[in-house]
This record gives C-alpha cells, structure tokens and sequence, in this order.
C-alpha cells in the first residue's frame, strides 16, 4: 500500500495513501469528534461538521471524515478556529434537541454527549425554536423519537444496505426535516420489519428498542413463576456491557446474574433449538420424500418472516412451519413443563433474552399462542439485560460461573449454540438430516461452506445418493436474490437459511452498541472484526461441547418418548408449529 507523508500539530507521520483526515489521524493516535461519520464510510456524508480541522490546501476548515490526506497536507486539530468550530457545531445541535438526558434510555452510550463533552459545548448556546417532532412507539419492538434525532442518516443508510428497499428517508424540507419511513408514516404502517438495525446506529436516543423491563417487575409482584431463557447469541456479547472483550464467552456469569435478578429458573434457548432441529430437519426430509414445497426456508428469525410476509406474500408456502427457538421453549415450558411440574400454565410467565427487538413483536403474534396462552410473555435485549444487571447492583464481572437448570428443559448440544450466527441453522440441521437419512454420524461435523460472511453462501451434500443442495443468506438485500430466482423457478436449492440481520443474531438489532468511542481497549479494526469475534466465541462453544448433535441432546430424545411421540407428530404440530399470512404494509 503506498504511503502518504502528512503532519498532524507539525509533527510528521507516514499514512496509508487514501485515507480521510479523520482515519489518517486516528492511525497517528488522535480522536477527532465525529458524529455522523461511521464504520468506515457508511454514511460519511460530512452533515454535521462536529469533525472540523484546519489543513493546508483547503479554504477554511474542513470536515476530517470527508476530506482526504495528500502528500505533504499539514493538519490542524487543536487550532483555536478549529476547536472552537467543533464546539459550535455541537452547540447548534444541542440547541434543537430536547436534552431530557436523565430519562433518556440512551444516556450511558449517547454519542452527543460525549462529543459534547470531547468539545467542551454547553446546551444552551443558542436559543430559538424547535423542529416539530414526532414520538412514534405504536410498535412493539422499536421507538422514534425525532426530538433527539441530529439528521446524521446513519439509520437510513443501515435501513438501505441491511433491509435491502430501505425503509427510512428524510421527510420534510430545510428546518422541518424528520427522519421517518415514507410519507411520515408510523413504523406499523411501513415495510419495517423491526430489526433494529437502524436502533444499533443511531448515535442518539433517537430510535431505542421499546423497553419490556416493567414487565418483568410486574410479574414479580403478581407471584408469577418466572422462567428465562436466553438465546445463544446473548452470551457472545453481553460481557460488552461491562467493559469486558468482544468476544469473551460468559455464558457461566450470564447464568449467574440472571438466578440473582430472582428467576424460579433459568434456561438455555439453546435446549428448545435442538427441537427446532428436530422439527425442521423431518420436515424438510418430509418435503424432499413426499414432494412437499421446495426449497424449504427456514423460520427462526421474526425479522425475515416479517420481511417475507410483507414483501414476498407469495412464497410464504416454503417457509418452514417451525415456530422460532424461544417461541418453542415457551410453548413447551407451558405444556410439558407445566404438567410435568403441576403449575398452572397461565400463572408461568415465560422472558426471553434475545440479540433481536424483532422478537419483540413476533411474540405478540396471534399464531404464537398454544391453548390460547401466548407462548412468551416478554422479551428483552442483551442491552437491556445489561441494564437489568447494572439497576440490581449486582457486580458482573466478579459473579462466579453457574450452570443453566439442568431439569427437564436444561440439555443442549453444540449444534444448537451456533444458531446465532449466520450458516449456524443449516449447519446444526445438515448434521441431523445426515445422521436421519444414514443413521450414522458425519465425520466432520463442522460444514465449513456455509461458515463466514459472504452475503450468500452454498453447499452441496451427498447423503448416500440423495444429493441437498442448500444457500445461506443474511440480511434482506441478499435474501431477496434468492427468493426472485425461487419466484422465477430458477432455485436449484432444497433448503435456505435465512437470516434477518447481517451477520446473524450475534449482529441482531438488540446486542451491546459497537462504537469506537467508547471501547477504548479495542483494536482499531473492531468495527470490521466484531462479528467475527462474536462468532468465535459460539464456535469454540459448540467445539467443547461432547455432544454436538441435536438428535444426540438426552433431554429431547426423552420429551418425544414422554409427551411429543415423534418430531412432526400430530401434538408437536400444535404445539410446535405455526403458519403465516401475506400482509399489506401500509394497512395491517
Ligand atoms: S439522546 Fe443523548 S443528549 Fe439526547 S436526551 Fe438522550 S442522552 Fe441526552
Ligand atoms: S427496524 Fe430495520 S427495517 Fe425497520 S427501519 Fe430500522 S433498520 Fe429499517
Ligand atoms: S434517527 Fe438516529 S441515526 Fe437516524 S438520523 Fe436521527 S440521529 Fe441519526
Ligand atoms: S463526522 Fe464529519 S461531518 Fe459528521
């Protein structure tokens, strides 16, 4: 890579050709404020001028996160000009926002305030009158409050390159801009699918998860028999709430600190994905036997099925019928464990602790009830369980390691630890489907082609003659590929993984926030490495794990003897599956 030689404060440095002034200066050791800049490039549209600096060649001061380095450029940051228009720029902002920061769910991890801090700006520098706002929580996962908004598009831009169509724009001109889906609509009434995407960019409390921590409480003074469960992808990120590496494991700590907040018991949505496995992997046997729908997708992320109900009403006959982990071991904690335990179903109240705000909404859905009891009662973020841990006083990082309940639902296998990462469904049901139709164990286990992160994965398999051939896809844009080549009869899959968020769970909407900012003992490539690092932490997981298998998980094995019969059988139908139904955005 060739090298381009610059001063920063005279002192003079040797970057790497192309950078902008912002990145050229981070490699030399300074931390410029920026705001809207972010993930290298992704929205660097220069709007909010809080990363200013003087160079030389320019007229005036410059925006770092735009402007390139060039040979022999000298770079100011501590100018006085250069420091006070930061402190400017910021103040402007501050002025049209609603500064309720105490109440403010953002406020540990709120970018504005901390460039607030970094420049020394004070809130009420100007004065005069606000934008008119917009308080949007008419869904049940995600909340807009335009009042905090600074217009810096990261979200659009995350909404455009994760959803694939792009849900959020700007609304209104010069003063009365907003951010908003089309035509101002509220997120009910839009093709949002409710990733939170655009919550995990948003450098302010402008776009937060909808909070369901009162629920908790709530049922915690009503008596309730209070089971949790979390998903994989929790422990894989988590420790990030409390300073600690991405990527550190802490699935023993998570255990422990969940048994303090006062749960009766505390389980592993790990144990309910071997059923998944169980289920989708005969059904999709079953299709492929009995000329059933092909290629069959799968079902476990809320944020896909909200997108292929929505976009693709069509197709929705090749989704598996499968109901999501956590909607399974809700359904089964309020079945097989209720009866088992003798405790009536309606006085359990099931929390589920998720990477996702998309699973939000998919327990609030009417298909997701057995008996008419839903089959989750609340469902909170990693963040908000980092919050949970914090309020409750309890010392995370000193908590020693505990085991999830081991009674009745508390087995699970290293396949069901790699479903939150993107390939880790079809991997976990390619080593049940192989063991299903050969009755013996695939030698490698691991199925390295639907690993990693390229936006469309493939693999062929050939199980004693029966050949599956099988893609992976994360996030919508590349989802949509797959789905126009099945509209258009050209598919030559049997089976697809899809996957709402980039990346996968461990990447979903509700886990910790990725800022430079404020991980200051990260390497400077964090933001391009974390999901890797996220995902290591699950695959060293399902590696030390002796039993890898879904079919193998004891625990499974003996609720199909005792209470299902066999997967697809008539009870685990109605308990296990669930159906779908075309929507229109705009209206439903
Ligand atoms: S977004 Fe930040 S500055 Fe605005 S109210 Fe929330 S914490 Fe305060
Ligand atoms: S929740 Fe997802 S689909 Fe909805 S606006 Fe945000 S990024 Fe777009
Ligand atoms: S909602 Fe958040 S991410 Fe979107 S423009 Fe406003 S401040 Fe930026
Ligand atoms: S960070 Fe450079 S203009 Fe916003």
């Amino acid at each position: 890579m060739a090298k381009t030689n610059i001063k920063i404060e005279g002192v003079p440095y040797q970057v790497e050709e192309g950078l902008t002034i912002l990145e050229a200066a981070k490699a030399c050791g300074y931390e410029i404020p920026s705001l809207c800049a972010f993930n290298h490039g992704e929205c660097s549209k220069g709007s909010c001028r809080v990363c200013l600096v003087e160079a030389t060649g320019a007229r005036g001061l410059v925006a770092s996160c735009v402007y390139p380095v060039n040979e022999g450029i000298e770079i100011s940051i501590s100018s006085p000009a250069a420091v006070a228009a930061r402190r400017a720029s910021v103040e402007l902002l501050l002025s049209n926002h609603s500064m309720m920061c105490q109440q403010c769910d953002k406020n540990e991890y709120c970018e504005l305030l901390h460039v607030a801090r970094a420049t020394g700006a004070r809130e009420n520098m100007f004065r005069g009158t606000h934008t008119p706002t917009t308080y949007d929580d008419l869904t049940p996962a995600v909340v807009r409050d335009t009042s905090k908004c600074i217009l810096c598009g990261r979200c659009v831009e995350r909404c455009k390159s994760a959803h694939g169509k792009g849900v959020l724009g700007f609304e209104n001109r010069g003063f009365n801009t907003i951010v908003a889906p089309a035509e101002n609509r509220s997120f009910d009434k839009s093709p949002c699918i409710l990733c939170g995407q655009c919550v995990s960019v948003c450098p302010t409390g402008a776009l937060m998860e909808k909070s369901e921590i009162d629920k908790i409480d709530q049922a915690k003074k009503q008596g309730k028999h209070l089971i949790v469960q979390a998903a994989p992808a929790v422990r894989s990120a988590l420790g990030e709430e409390f300073g600690m590496k991405i990527g550190t494991p802490v699935t023993g700590k998570m255990v422990a600190a969940l048994r303090r907040l006062g749960f009766n018991k505390v389980y592993d949505t790990n144990f309910a994905a071997d059923l998944t496995i169980m289920e989708e992997a005969t059904e999709l046997l079953g299709r492929i036997k009995n000329g059933g729908k092909l290629p069959m997708i799968t079902s476990c992320s809320p944020g896909w099925i909200n997108y292929a109900e929505i976009n693709n009403g069509d197709l929705l006959e090749h989704l598996s019928t499968c109901k999501s982990p956590h909607e399974m071991f809700g359904a089964i904690a309020k079945t097989y464990y209720a009866e088992t335990n003798g405790i009536d179903p309606k006085d359990i109240f099931v929390v589920s602790v998720m990477p996702c705000t998309a699973k939000k909404g998919e327990k609030e859905r009417e298909q997701l009830k057995t008996n008419d009891i839903p089959d989750v009662d609340a469902v909170i973020t990693t963040r908000e369980l980092g919050k949970l841990i914090k309020r409750s006083g309890i010392n995370f990082t000193k908590l020693p390691d505990e085991e999830f309940d081991q009674d009745l639902l508390g087995d699970y296998t290293g396949a069901a630890v790699i479903f939150g990462v993107t390939g880790g469904v079809m991997e976990a049901a390619l080593r049940t489907a192989y063991y299903s139709l050969t009755g013996k164990e695939h030698d490698l286990v691991k199925f390295e082609q639907v690993r990693g992160f390229d936006g469309i994965k493939e693999a062929s398999l050939d199980i004693d003659g029966t050949v599956i051939n099988v893609a992976v896809a994360h996030g919508m844009k590349y989802a949509q590929v797959l789905l126009d080549d099945i509209r258009a009869g050209k598919s030559k899959y049997h089976f697809i993984e899809i996957m709402g968020c980039p990346g996968g769970c461990i990447a979903g909407g509700g886990q910790p926030y990725v800022k430079s900012c404020f991980l200051p003992n990260e390497d400077d490539d964090i933001l391009d490495t974390y999901k890797e690092k996220r995902a290591a932490a699950l695959y060293s997981e399902d590696q030390r794990q002796t039993v890898r298998q879904s079919h193998n998980n004891a625990q499974i094995q003996k609720l199909y003897k005792e209470y299902l019969g066999e997967p697809n059988s008539h009870k685990a139908h109605e308990i296990l599956h669930t159906s779908y139904k075309a929507r229109d955005a705009f209206r439903d």
